[in-house]
C-alpha cells in the first residue's frame, strides 16, 4: 500500500487592518470621511442692552455678544469659512406671547440685519424661530387659559416671526419650537410675502432634553417645568423619523436632529429616510459636559472636540451646529 502524504491545512494569511494605519499619510488617505469648516455652523447670542458681552458661566467661552462683539464673531466666522451662523436673540423685556419677536426693532430682528450687512453672502446667515427667548414664562408658544401651549394659536405668531426675520434679510429661519404644522405655516406665509427664497432649516426631531440646560442661561431663560408636550421623547427614534418626513412634506429645506451625541442613530436614521441635507445640533450640555471635562485636566479638550464632531458627521450629518465652530475650523485648518 501506498502511503498518501496529509496535505498540509491550508493556513489563510493574518490579516492585518493596521497595515492602513502605518502612517500619517496612509490613514489620512483612507479616511472615511473628514468634517469640513463649510459644514460647520456657528450659534450665537445677541443680548439686549448690554455694554459689554456678557460670558455665560455653564459655557465657558461662550458669551451673551453685543452689537459689536457680534459683528466681530460673525466676521471671524466668514474668515475662517464657515457653513453659517445661528442667531439667537435675548430680550431685554419679555411677556406672555412674546412680542419681542415680532417687533422689526426687536433684539434678534436687527442683529439679522446688522450681521447680514457685516458678512454679505460670506455666510449663511439663519434666526432661531421660536418664542421661548421672548416670552416670560419661557414656552415656545403662546399659553391657553389653562396653561398649556396652544399649537395653533402659536402658528400664527410664528407666520409673523417668520416675516419679520425675512424682512430683517435673513437667508433661513429655524423654526425650533416643535408645533405641529410650524413648517407649512412658516413656508406659506413666507411665499405669501415674496420671500420664497428664504429658506427653512426645521428643527424636526427635537428631544425635550437635559443637555440643553446650559442654553437656558445663555438666554435668560425663565421656563419652569419642562417642554415635554412637544419636545419628543427621549425614547423614541422612529418617531424622530415621522417628524423629518413630515418637515420635508410641508417644505423644508433642511432638517435637524437635536441634541447630537445622545441621538446619532436618529441622525443615522432620518440621514437614510430623507434627501434634505441633516444637521445636528451639538447643544449646550454636550459642550458644558467636555470642557468642564478639559477644565479639570480630565480629557484631552482639542482631541475630544475633533473627535466629537467627526462622530457627529460620521453618523450621517451634513451640517453640525456647535458651540466649536470657529475653534473647530482653526483645528482642521492645521
Ligand atoms: C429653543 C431652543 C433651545 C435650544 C435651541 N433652540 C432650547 C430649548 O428648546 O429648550 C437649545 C440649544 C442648546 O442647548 O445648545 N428656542
Amino acid at each position: 500500500m501506498t502511503e498518501h502524504p496529509v496535505p498540509a491545512p491550508v493556513v489563510p494569511p493574518l490579516v492585518r487592518p493596521r497595515r492602513l494605519r502605518t502612517t500619517p499619510a496612509l490613514r489620512r488617505m483612507v479616511a472615511e470621511q473628514q468634517v469640513q469648516a463649510r459644514q460647520l455652523v456657528l450659534p450665537v447670542f445677541i443680548r439686549e442692552g448690554l455694554t459689554e458681552p456678557k460670558p455665560v458661566s455653564s459655557m465657558p467661552g461662550v458669551v451673551q455678544h453685543t452689537r459689536d462683539s457680534l459683528l466681530a464673531a460673525v466676521s471671524e466666522a466668514a474668515e475662517l469659512g464657515l457653513g453659517g451662523v445661528m442667531l439667537f436673540g435675548v430680550p431685554e423685556t419679555k411677556d406672555a406671547t412674546g412680542s419681542g419677536a415680532l417687533d422689526p426693532s426687536g433684539v434678534l430682528n436687527l442683529a439679522i440685519t446688522d450681521v447680514v450687512a457685516e458678512v454679505g453672502d460670506a455666510l449663511t446667515v439663519m434666526s432661531d424661530l421660536c418664542l421661548d427667548e421672548f416670552t416670560d414664562h419661557g414656552h415656545c408658544g403662546v399659553l391657553t387659559a389653562d396653561g398649556r401651549v396652544d399649537n395653533d394659536q402659536t402658528l400664527a405668531a410664528y407666520a409673523d416671526m417668520a416675516r419679520a426675520q425675512a424682512h430683517a434679510g435673513v437667508d433661513m429661519v429655524g423654526p425650533s419650537g416643535m408645533m405641529d404644522g410650524q413648517v407649512r405655516v412658516i413656508r406659506d406665509a413666507l411665499d405669501a410675502f415674496e420671500h420664497t427664497d428664504v429658506g427653512i432649516l426645521a428643527y424636526s426631531a427635537k428631544y425635550a432634553s437635559a443637555f440643553f440646560g446650559p442654553f437656558r442661561e445663555a438666554v435668560d431663560s425663565s421656563l419652569v417645568g419642562d417642554r415635554r408636550t412637544y419636545q419628543q421623547d427621549p425614547a423614541n427614534a422612529r418617531e424622530g423619523v415621522r417628524e423629518a418626513l413630515l418637515d420635508v412634506a410641508e417644505g423644508a429645506d433642511m432638517v435637524m436632529v437635536k441634541p447630537a451625541l445622545p441621538y446619532l442613530d436618529v441622525v443615522r436614521r432620518v440621514r437614510e429616510a430623507v434627501e434634505v441635507p441633516v444637521a445636528a445640533y451639538n447643544v449646550s450640555g454636550e459642550y458644558a459636559q467636555l470642557e468642564a471635562a478639559a477644565e479639570r485636566g480630565w480629557i484631552d479638550r482639542e482631541a475630544a472636540i475633533l473627535e466629537t464632531l467627526t462622530s457627529i458627521h460620521r453618523a450621517g450629518a451634513d451640517v453640525i451646529l456647535t458651540y466649536w465652530a470657529s475653534e473647530a475650523a482653526r483645528l482642521l485648518a492645521l
